[in-house]
């Protein structure tokens, strides 16, 4: 993580209080923050900063689901981005949907050029959170990924680095930002929603976390439409992903607060746009 995260980040129990950094802590040729540890002022805990990752979950934290385990798995880690990735989309669009019109499509509609905080939640590999900070053109600001998954944080980190891109990697659930009320110019959630466990009190997040003139980008998977489709998704659900018809969707968007402004379906896989306001 990255010194300039601090100005941003706050304890996950008291999330208007700002994480201050202990003395003593060790830092990477480019600045990073390599280890060391931050303290809330208010309860005093004290969070670990490991191998470059801020840790808010320790390690009494455990997976949800099926899903959510295997995905707390370092093999797992290591092929996500290098084996699964890069297909997902074409094979749950019906259509050609590589990271060529992917990225450039969620980095536009997220606009990082505006410039402040921008978070990738539920970030895996990282892979939105480096096309946020790659098209924020300089604009001033800093580019956060957060996952529950330490192996996923620790990929998405050297990924990052061996771009040479500032990004900074928090462990932490979704349900339970250490952001303030408010704070943030634009949020990507890529492909998550489906498997965060409680998707009501995520959602709940999104919309507490995002600036009145701040934009969310969610790309999620809806209901299949075919009945191969839905009994592959039946499966799935088991191990705790689940895929709602899209009025479901949009419904709990809109009960957590979060107002649609645009919306795009390409086989099950939607992007939307949503604004806290
Ligand atoms: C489908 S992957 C995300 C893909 C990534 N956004 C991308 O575009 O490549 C789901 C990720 O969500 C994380 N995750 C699931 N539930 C979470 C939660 N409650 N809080 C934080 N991360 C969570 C998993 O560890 C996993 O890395």
């Amino acid at each position: 993580m990255y010194p300039e995260s601090l100005a941003f980040l706050t304890c996950s129990r008291h999330p208007e209080v700002r994480l201050v950094l202990d003395a003593g802590a060790h830092y990477t040729a480019d600045g990073a923050i390599l280890r060391g540890r931050v303290r809330c002022a208010v309860c005093r805990t004290r969070y670990p900063i490991h191998d470059g990752i801020l840790d808010l979950l320790g390690p009494l934290s455990l997976p949800d689901s099926l899903t959510q385990f295997i995905n707390s798995l370092t093999l797992t880690a290591w092929g996500y981005e290098r084996l699964w990735r890069g297909r997902a989309l074409t094979l749950l669009a019906g259509e050609s949907f590589g990271y060529n019109r992917e990225l450039p499509l969620i980095a536009g509609l997220a606009a990082p050029n505006r410039g402040g905080l921008f978070v990738d939640v539920a970030c895996s590999n990282g892979l939105c959170a480096r096309a946020i900070e790659r098209a924020r053109w300089g604009a001033a600001g800093h580019t956060i990924g957060i996952d529950h998954s330490l192996p996923m944080l620790r990929q998405a980190r050297a990924f990052a680095r061996a771009r040479d891109l500032r990004i900074s990697y928090v462990r932490a659930k979704a349900q339970a930002l250490p952001i303030s009320a408010g704070s943030v110019a634009g949020l990507v959630m890529g492909g998550s929603l489906n498997e965060i466990g409680d998707a009501d009190a995520a959602l709940a997040e999104l919309h507490r976390v995002l600036a009145p003139d701040g934009r969310c980008v969610m790309m999620g998977l809806g209901q299949a439409a075919t009945t191969p489709g839905r009994a592959i998704q039946g499966v799935l659900r088991v191990g705790g992903v689940e895929f709602w018809p899209l009025p479901e969707m949009n419904r709990r968007l809109a009960v957590a607060g979060l107002r649609l402004r645009a919306q795009w379906q390409y086989g099950v896989v939607v992007f939307s746009v949503l604004i806290a306001r």
